[in-house]
Formats: C-alpha cells, structure tokens, sequence
C-alpha cells in the first residue's frame, strides 16, 4: 500500500494516515465490543452471519469497519464511516433476466450484504438531523434516469444515503444506479415480488379469480379467492396490489432492518422513481426540521412537494403551510423518523386490512382512526418535488412523453433559480382542509394480500 520511493513531506503525511488508522481502528475495536454487550442476541446473530458468510463469494468487509459513536452533542453522529476505508464498489454477478432463479439469489446476496456503494469517494456520516432517502423503484427506467439527473444537481447530496428500493430486478435499472457517482447508494429489493412469482401469489396464478366475476360464479368456477372479493365485488388485480406491500415492507427494511439505519434517530425522505426534485430540497428541508421543533412539535412529517396549479417562488419560497396529512394533498415527498414509524407499525393491522390498495389512502385512514393525535404535517409552499409521471401506473397507453413534462420543469426551476435557497423559513397559514377518513377505494379484500401485508413485521428483521 506504501509507496518506499516517496518524498520526505508526503512519508510524513503518510506515517500520520497509519497513525490515524492505527487510532480507528483501535477505536472500532473498543467500539465494536461496547456494541455487541448492548445489542440483543438476535441482533448479535445478525452481525455474525453478515460478517460470516462462506455462502457468499464476496464476503462483505462493511459491517467489520462500521462504527457507532455516541456524542454528547446534539445531533449526534450515529454512523460513521470515513472515505477511502476500502475500495470495493458496484460489482453484479452475471444474471440472467430471463432467470428467476438467478434473479432471486441476486436479491437475496444483495439484500444480505448491504453493500453502501461509493463510500470510498464520500464516506458516510449520519446524525439526527441527516435525512436518508428512500426511492421506491418499479420499471420506468427513462424516468428513473431523470430523477438521478435531478437528484445529482441538489446541494449537500453527497452528506445523504440515497436508498433505491426495488420491487422488479432489471439489467438497464442495475447499470443507471451504479452510474450514480454523486452519493453513497444502496439497493434493496422486495423479494416477494410479482417478477419472481408470474403464476402465483403475489403474481396472478392462473386458477386466480377474475376481477369481475360475481361471487355466486366464482364459488362455481372453484377459483382461488372466491371467498375474498373487496367491497365493491371485484377480486385482485396482482398489478396493483404490488405498491402498498412493498411500501410497507422497505420501510420495515429501512427502520428495522437494515445495518446502517436500523438505529438512526434522522429523518427518511421518501421519493419515487417518477419524481424531479429541486436542488434545493435537502437545504430547505433540513430548514423545515429546525422550524418544526421551535413551531410546531407534534408535527410528525414534512412534505417537500405538493401538486398546486400555480406555484410562485417569488411569493413562497420560504414558505410553509401547517396541515392535516391528506393523502392526495401531501404524499408527494414525506419526510418523517422513527416516531411516526413506530406509530404505524402500531397500527399494523389496520394498516393491513383496509380495504384499499393505496398505501397513500390507508396511511390517511390510520391517521383518522388509528394514530393518536392524527398526522399533523408542514408543507412546502413552493414544491420542491414534481411529479413526472403524471400519466401514472394506471394510464400506461396515453400518450406521456418524459422528455417534455421535463423541459418544463427544467424551464420553472431556471427562472426560480434566484427564488430558491430561502434565507429564512417561516409557517405561513393554516390549511383549511379537513382531515375525513377516506372511503376505501377497494382491490385489496383477498386475505392473501392481507397476510403478506401482516408478515413483514415477522419476517423482515
Ligand atoms: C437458471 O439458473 C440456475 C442457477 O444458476 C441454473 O441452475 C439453471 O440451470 C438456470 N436455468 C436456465 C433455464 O438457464
């Protein structure tokens, strides 16, 4: 590693880096026992078999190196890892896409190793006032390209974890997010997918009810779910039910399960992979935390983005609204911690039950009968999030074409540029819209989706 033909001040700037290291290293040492007294024994099973695995070709050298440190500051630094601690990024095994059982065992090393891609470049510090994001990813692979795009423009992005959660395993998707080279990256994947399972549950098994047949034909046809149509009479449509499950399930892998966040205090932003973010969201929502705990203390999220018609940065750049969480005014950019989450899980069943496959429109459910004290939530003004993929999920046919809905959004933040950055956030309002418990929307009453729903709080962790 040591270069012997080196000059006098460059062997000294060296002989200091041992030094250094040697003094990490005997720190993690003292570190990682302190740790592993503290922690459960289940937890501890899980570092053994992170840090054990002959199963896997290329053992993962992040958990030995991990570093959690208590600091009597106020945003403690939580996990820390330094640039330049090894050197390994991105490396995929050779799948086959047409293999499903390559594609899972890739999910499942991926998914076990944890692997954070480019901390050689930019290390990884978190702390109670960081926020992670969370990108929950499908297959729109030409929007996908255009959020990284947005993402790589935002100011302080390289200090974030960017989380991509995937539900659907693709060689286009894999290579866009190892050409990130902004921010440390790490990927998660819903293993129980529709991909991997195409004749049976989560999938649509061929002996599966069609969505509209009516019960008494059903119980004749002998399919599977007879006894489960939603409220309305119509029975599942696989395709849909997939969001809310693995909405569900990465944030159980985010705050529950996974190494590097499993004990951070911060804030989660969650992104989709059709949003366009302004380079300013990190900074203005970082602001955002500091006004919620002088203003507003039982504010339980931020939203960055919202979907108003005309939007004024002259006029709100630094502005912020005091709401109740309203699914289709404020899903777009939630920021919230570990509190709500663990409220949420509080609310599992219910969670898990309603009779909509929305995970926007059940979480407002929750917060109407389920989370004491209702979600209160402070929304930017001025959206710092655009919605892209305005033609959504259900609309595929329409004619929708990425490149110009981008032009646009392009064109409003360039205009706005001196707008954004605000010196000063304050809360400017109150919304006078009025938290109701929604009406379930249906396509979720097959107690299989239910059950799935239930089994992550088990399997998961
Ligand atoms: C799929 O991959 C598995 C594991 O590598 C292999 O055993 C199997 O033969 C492959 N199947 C096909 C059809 O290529």
């Amino acid at each position: 590693m040591l270069d012997l033909r080196m000059r006098p001040t460059r062997c000294i700037r060296s002989m200091f880096l041992l030094v250094l290291i040697l003094f990490v290293l005997l720190n993690m040492h003292v570190l990682m026992n302190f740790e592993a007294k503290k922690s459960t024994s289940m937890d501890h099973s899980f570092l053994n078999r992170l840090r054990n695995q002959q199963n896997i070709e290329h053992a993962h050298v992040q958990n030995d190196r991990m570093q959690i440190v208590s600091d009597i500051n106020e945003s403690k630094v939580e996990f820390l890892m330094y640039p330049n601690q090894y050197n390994r990024t991105f490396n995929s095994g050779s799948v086959q896409e047409s293999n499903l059982t390559q594609i899972k065992m890739e999910i499942d090393r991926i998914n076990q190793e944890q692997y954070i891609h480019n901390l050689n470049k930019f290390g990884l510090k978190l702390k109670s006032d960081s926020i992670v994001i969370v990108v929950q990813v499908h297959d729109r692979t030409k929007l996908l390209s255009i959020l990284l795009e947005s993402l790589k423009a935002v100011r302080k992005i390289e200090e974030t974890l960017v989380i991509f959660s995937h539900d659907y395993y693709s060689d286009d998707i894999n290579k866009l997010i190892q050409s990130i080279s902004f921010c440390p990256v790490l990927q998660i994947f819903f293993p129980v997918n529709a991909q991997l399972h195409p004749k049976e549950f989560p999938g649509e098994h061929p002996n599966d009810c069609p969505r509209n047949v009516k019960k008494e034909q059903a119980i004749k046809m002998k399919c599977n779910n007879w006894e489960h149509p939603d409220k309305y009479g119509h029975y599942r449509e696989a395709k849909y039910c997939q969001t809310k499950h693995h909405w569900f399930w990465k944030l159980y892998r985010v705050f529950d399960g996974l190494e590097v966040t499993r004990n951070y205090t911060g804030q989660i932003l969650l992104l989709e992979e059709d949003y366009y973010v302004a380079p300013d969201i990190i900074t203005t929502l970082q602001m955002m935390q500091s006004l919620k705990r002088k203003e507003c203390k039982d504010c339980r999220m931020l939203t960055a983005g919202n979907y108003d018609k005309t939007q004024s940065y002259v006029a709100n750049s630094g502005k912020v609204e005091l709401a109740h969480w309203i699914s289709s005014r404020h899903n777009m950019g939630m920021i919230f911690a570990r509190d709500l989450w663990t409220e949420i899980k509080k609310c599992a069943k219910e969670f898990c039950n309603f009779d909509d496959y929305n995970w926007d429109w059940t979480l407002q459910h929750l917060s109407m009968k389920c989370i004491p004290g209702q979600i209160k939530v402070l929304k930017m003004k001025a959206t710092r999030i655009f919605h892209m993929g305005d033609c959504g999920v259900h609309h595929k046919g329409k004619n929708c074409n990425p490149d110009i809905k981008r032009k646009q959004v392009e064109s409003i933040i360039n205009s706005n540029r001196q707008h954004l950055f605000p010196n000063v956030i304050s809360i400017q309002g109150t919304s006078r819209f009025k938290l109701r418990d929604p009406k379930p929307n249906g396509g979720w009453g097959d107690i299989r989706d239910r059950e799935l729903c239930m089994s992550f709080m088990k399997t998961n962790v």
